[in-house]
């Protein structure tokens, strides 16, 4: 086999447990520009470089986060995090939550999100969690779309769920049934 093999980079998920230095680039520049986008994960503005680094490097050094990248070409432009309960949470011991969820605007249409949310049902069900759940503002038809079409059931609205810079909007909470998901 040709080396000229090992340079095809196939779009992939990847579970990040350290960052490098050219990893934590792409990551900013990725988060940046969907922050800019209008969908921050609470960012209105894109924070000061070191600021956001600092904030990637406390969610790989907590275990009750996994942080997946979605990579194309090689080069990271997406995430998401499994967010799993404290040890003290027993009672709602059973729910793992999906928090921020981007694709970059220059890698979208690549199927990357769908992939992102299959490992993340994938890696909560392995853990025995019974629902997973997530939460979107009202206006992201792309992320609601992605959401609905992956099975999850829209059971609340939040009035006033998020402030966009000019004005609130509220905000869709769904639940994926994990104990109908197939262990792979
Ligand atoms: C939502 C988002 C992650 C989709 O990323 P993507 O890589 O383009 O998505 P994919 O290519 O994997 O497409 C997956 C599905 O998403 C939905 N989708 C993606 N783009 C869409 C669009 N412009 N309009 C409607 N639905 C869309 C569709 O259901 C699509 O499946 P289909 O191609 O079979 O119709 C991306 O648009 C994004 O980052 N948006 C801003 C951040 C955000 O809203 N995050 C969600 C917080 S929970």
């Amino acid at each position: 086999m040709s080396d000229n093999s090992r340079n095809i980079l196939q779009p992939v998920i990847e579970l990040m447990t350290e960052i490098s230095a050219a990893d934590m680039e792409d990551l900013c520049v990725a988060a940046d520009e969907a922050i800019l986008d209008g969908n921050g994960f609470g960012w209105l503005t894109p924070p000061e470089r070191s600021v956001q680094e600092a904030f990637w490097r406390g969610v790989i050094a907590m275990p009750v986060r996994e942080l997946y990248c979605a990579r194309l070409e090689g080069r990271i432009v997406g995430t998401g995090q499994l967010v799993k309960p404290f040890a003290n949470n027993e009672a709602s011991g059973h729910i793992a939550n999906i928090s921020t969820f981007f694709i970059a605007p220059y890698a979208r249409g690549h199927a990357l999100a769908l992939g992102l949310v299959a490992v993340l049902v994938q890696s909560a069900k392995n853990q025995d969690f019974k629902s997973l759940e997530v939460d979107v503002r009202e206006t992201q038809t792309a992320a609601i779309s992605l959401i609905e079409n992956s099975g999850f059931l829209h059971w609340a609205t939040k009035k006033k769920y998020a402030w966009n810079g000019e004005k609130y909007v509220d905000g869709y909470y769904y639940v994926k049934d994990l104990e109908e998901v197939v262990k792979l």
